[in-house]
């Protein structure tokens, strides 16, 4: 709480700053591969002490935002003496002019601090969290979200941000599944390189791209149970086929920063983890840009049982560490552990020298204030551009689980009631961790509604509270959940909203999670509805109207009884600014849903983990046998699989087709299949391939994903959609962590879902 409050201190102290009213002219920042960045850097160098190289590696936060329980102090003074390399949670140009002129104007060397920030989903203007972008299967738009979100915070100040988050999740009970993209190597590892590519842009010649950083290296997402922090325990041939794909593919893109996490792996915390860190990181995959910590990341290596302070100081420098985030342990232990010899200093400078260099790509030794114009704030911030854009992105984000009998999209001659606490709710559509987002600028289904048709069409009626479980609403406010309950009771409320469905020819419940049971430290152990959602549900339902639900939340939930009983289920994750206005054309039919889920829905938690490219078994299920892989109180199959997502039209595939079914490494597969669209309506269908490998020489899962391609049909409309398979695609991590394909029978699938797929078949030579 303590906290908080400081934060909240710090916050209002920094709004009070005034603006300043000189702009800095835009010139072009001289190369970064030039001759000069090295030249620059020797020079600083040559002139630093060595608590002033320690100080480049010291990354402390000031400002907004707190994501961990210590906050940094005397900020101010220890960036006159050129003690700090960058600080996070401080935007606005105002704010960060104050600081910058400090180091700039204050600190003997003059070198300009880097400012950070968690941009998520968006700066200001808002999109649908990350797991809801990722169902969009559209690493172009999502480029485009990346850039916009760049732009708006280039121009609120900030240069470098803690984006994008990577990390592979199974399991849907860690609230950070939200911030990722799913469970898949492949899609995730193509929408690392378009996040990275739409912040970074080609180089920052223009100040409108910023620094991004891939997080958390690594796996941070197996945490076990799904319970945050937790343990990570994985072989090598698992993490490099299955977890590590997208931290590379990230690295591959040419991102500029990577942060550590907070999980152990295999005993060694990943923050210590030399191996991890040095060895595959920078001399496998080639990084050569700067590493942060995770929030005390350090500090945290204690409790892990690692050593004291002074140990995990050594610990993490000597993994190869650059920036301590919060901690401040390095510039506490720094010094000593040199003397004594336990780190080199050579190891110090090659991290001050990469924390510089990741200045001089940004141009900061050019002009440090060159991420600070009110003009630009003004021009970009929530721009009409930007704002259309997070409603394409909720569009295309939103996953149709069920239309039984064609209730949606629905008709303006219907008499529609709209029943749930998140009906005319805003602060739950923008989502956790959305940034310097204001939950008040987003469209609420509600006014949504209003603007489109007009003022007092619809009937309405709250129907129950987010949630009813006093100590749950208690403990979340304390971290800002803004939840209250009604006045009226639950019965009351249920009974008003029945009486509102029976006045209606069809049901909208608006349902879901509040939006703070996502994001980090908001692991669940059940994910299905609160009960007393289900409560409304279930009255709702008895009153033989049809009842479409609309989902908001940010993983995927646990839903076989509204499977089971409702008539449709549109899933529309915290769609962000814009998720009313693009959830109510959704509804009406002016934009049909095309997303597809990016991580399986379990029927219940007991099935966790459970995902799509899952090994064999040597006792593959057979149905009504005993000795084969099976749950006896639960079928071994998914609510909804990998890749499902239904449309307002329906599509038909042909078998795959094959330009020839044996292949030297060397040549290149055709896989063709045509893809009809059989339905009345046009829509977007996204075409998803797959490999099995028969045989390896570890086993192989029984699907992998490898390319998927978007195609748009018109009513009766067909296509033939084309994938050219290459060895590459065939190739995985040996036992001996040996990346090669091996000679063999494949299997390759085309369909339109993980579970729903036809086959060919071939023979790599
Ligand atoms: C902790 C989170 O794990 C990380 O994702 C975030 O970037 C940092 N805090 C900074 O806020």
């Amino acid at each position: 709480m303590k906290h908080w409050i400081t934060a909240l201190l710090i916050a209002t102290q920094l709004s009070a700053i005034p603006a300043y009213s000189i702009e800095v002219e835009e010139t072009k920042v001289p190369s970064a591969n030039s001759h000069g960045m090295k030249k620059k850097v020797d020079e600083l160098m040559s002139q630093m002490t060595f608590e002033e190289k320690i100080g480049q590696m010291n990354l402390l936060s000031i400002g907004f935002d707190v994501t961990g329980p210590v906050v940094s102090q005397d900020v101010d003074q220890k960036i006159k003496k050129g003690l700090v390399g960058g600080v996070f949670n401080t935007f606005t140009p105002a704010a960060v002019r104050k600081l910058q002129e400090i180091a700039v104007n204050q600190s003997r060397l003059k070198i300009p601090l880097l400012f950070g920030y968690d941009v998520i989903h968006g700066h200001r203007t808002i999109f649908p969290i990350n797991l809801g972008l990722s169902c969009s299967w559209d690493p172009e738009l999502i480029e485009r979200t990346a850039q916009a979100a760049a732009k708006e915070a280039s121009a609120d100040g900030l240069n470098w941000v803690y984006s994008p988050m990577v990390d592979i999740a199974r399991d849907p009970r860690w609230g950070r599944v939200s911030e990722g993209s799913g469970e898949d190597p492949h899609l995730g590892s193509e929408i690392a390189r378009a996040t990275v590519r739409g912040y970074q842009g080609k180089n920052h010649d223009n100040a409108d791209t910023v620094l991004a950083c891939v997080k958390h290296y690594a796996l941070y997402g197996a945490a076990e149970a799904g319970r945050d922090y937790n343990t990570v325990d994985m072989s090598p041939v698992r993490m490099f086929n299955e977890y590590l794909p997208p931290y590379k593919a990230a690295v591959d893109a040419g991102v500029a920063t990577v942060m550590t996490s907070f999980n152990e792996i295999n005993g060694v915390p990943a923050t210590a983890n030399k191996w991890l860190v040095t060895d595959v990181l920078r001399k496998d995959w080639g990084f050569k840009g700067m590493i942060a910590t995770d929030y005390t990341a350090v500090n945290e290596m204690v409790a892990h049982g690692v050593g004291d302070e002074a140990k995990v100081t050594e610990l993490a420098i000597n993994a190869g560490i650059d920036m301590d985030m919060v901690g401040e342990l390095f510039i506490k232990h720094g010094a000593v552990l040199v003397k004594s010899g336990k780190v080199s200093e050579a190891q110090i400078d090659a991290a001050c020298r990469r924390v510089l260099e990741a200045k001089y790509k940004l141009g900061l030794f050019h002009d440090p204030y060159r991420f600070i114009s009110e003009e630009r704030r003004k021009k970009e911030l929530m721009s009409a551009d930007k704002l259309q854009l997070s409603k394409e992105a909720a569009i295309k984000s939103m996953v149709l689980l069920k239309n039984a009998k064609q209730v949606l999209p629905l008709s303006t001659q219907q008499k529609v009631a709209f029943i749930g606490p998140l009906v005319k709710d805003q602060r739950n559509l923008i989502g956790a961790w959305s940034g310097a987002g204001d939950w008040k600028q987003a469209t609420s289904i509600w006014q949504a509604l209003d603007t489109k048709f007009g003022a007092g069409k619809f009937l309405y009626s709250k129907g129950c509270n987010i949630l009813d479980d006093d100590r749950m609403i208690e403990l979340l406010n304390l971290n800002g959940a803004m939840l209250q309950r009604d006045e009226k009771s639950p019965q009351d409320l249920i009974k008003e909203a029945v009486a509102t469905a029976q006045q209606a020819d069809v049901v909208v419940a608006v349902l879901g999670e509040p939006f703070i049971f996502s994001g980090e430290a908001a692991s669940r152990s059940m994910i299905g509805l609160p009960d007393n959602q289900l409560d409304l549900l279930k009255a709702l339902k008895a009153t033989g109207k049809p009842v479409v639900l609309v989902l908001m939340n940010g993983r995927p939930l646990t839903l076989p009884w509204e499977n089971e009983n409702l008539d449709a289920i549109l899933e529309t994750w915290f769609g962000g600014t814009k998720a009313g206005d693009a959830i109510v054309d959704t509804l009406f039919g002016d934009a049909t849903p095309s997303g597809k889920l990016s991580i399986t829905f379990p029927v219940n938690v007991g099935q966790i983990p459970i995902y799509y490219n899952a090994k064999n078994t040597g006792r593959p299920f057979v149905p009504r046998e005993k000795f084969h892989t099976q749950y006896l109180d639960v079928s071994n199959q998914p609510l909804y699989p990998f890749g499902y997502g239904l449309s307002y039209t329906t599509f038909e595939y042909d078998e795959p087709k094959l330009s020839q079914s044996t292949m030297r490494s060397a040549e290149t597969i055709t896989v063709s299949t045509r893809v009809k669209n059989t339905g009345k309506r046009a829509g977007v269908e996204t075409v998803q391939f797959y490999i099995r490998d028969l045989v390896g020489s570890i086993t192989r899962p029984v699907k992998e994903l490898k390319h998927f391609q978007k195609v748009e049909l018109k009513p009766g409309e067909e296509k033939v959609v084309e994938y050219k398979l290459t060895v590459d695609d065939l190739k995985f991590y040996n036992s001996d962590l040996k990346y090669a394909a091996e000679p063999g029978d494949f299997e390759v699938f085309c369909g339109t879902d993980s579970s729903n797929l036809k086959k060919a078949k071939f023979t790599l030579m």
